[in-house]
């Protein structure tokens, strides 16, 4: 199939478009828990901004690539989130986003780009749904955390390290200050990976 005759094109395009997108809200996002004093939470936001955008990077150069310099404009129509980047609700909302992507919109276009002939294109799409997924898991472990007032609680003795000095301690509680730097508590690093975030 001619590739700028395609729906994959238009997907490609539509693809590019959320990924810039998310990767703003996530820097928004960034700032506002920096104002905050959640240092850890503003880093791992700025990370999954910058994993946003090199999705977007990857959507970008397949157009180029494949258009052969025919598309230089591409018309989408497609309904974006919009909406208040204050962390009590958007690290659900992007959660919620994430899912989506994950579990519906990448799959399908997916399957578009198989069924027209672009494997390659498929592929890619399939690796940024697992991608999303695992976005998901962060933003939704860090949101119900957040919204608990537990973002440095649980119920059994953890590892809380300082990410400014490295300071590290076993509780079940993080400390409100390190007691070697003086950091504020949104500093901890929270081992996102090793916690149980179900
Ligand atoms: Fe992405
Ligand atoms: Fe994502």
């Amino acid at each position: 199939m001619d590739f700028n005759e395609s729906t994959t094109k238009i997907n490609l395009a539509r693809s590019f478009s959320a990924e810039c997108q998310a990767g703003a809200r996530y820097q928004f996002i960034s700032k506002i828990a920096l104002s905050d004093s959640q240092k850890f939470l503003s880093d791992t936001m700025k990370t999954l901004a910058k994993n946003e955008m090199a999705h977007a990077k990857v959507f970008y150069d397949y157009i180029i690539e494949k258009s052969a310099g025919k598309s230089k404009n591409i018309g989408i129509e497609a309904g974006y989130p919009f909406e208040s980047p204050e962390l009590k609700t958007s690290l659900n909302s992007s959660a919620e986003t994430e899912l989506s992507e994950a579990k519906n919109i990448y799959p399908s276009f997916a399957k578009i780009a198989y069924d027209e002939g672009f494997d390659d294109i498929g592929k890619s799409f399939e690796m940024v749904a697992r991608v999303e997924e695992t976005h998901y898991e962060i933003l939704d472990y860090l949101s119900k955390l957040y919204k608990s007032g537990n973002m440095y609680k649980r119920k059994i003795p953890t590892k809380w390290k300082c990410s400014l000095c490295g300071y590290v301690e076993n509780a079940k509680n993080g400390f409100k200050e390190c007691p070697l730097c003086k950091a504020p508590q949104g500093f901890i690093i929270i081992d996102i990976e090793k916690e149980d975030t179900k």
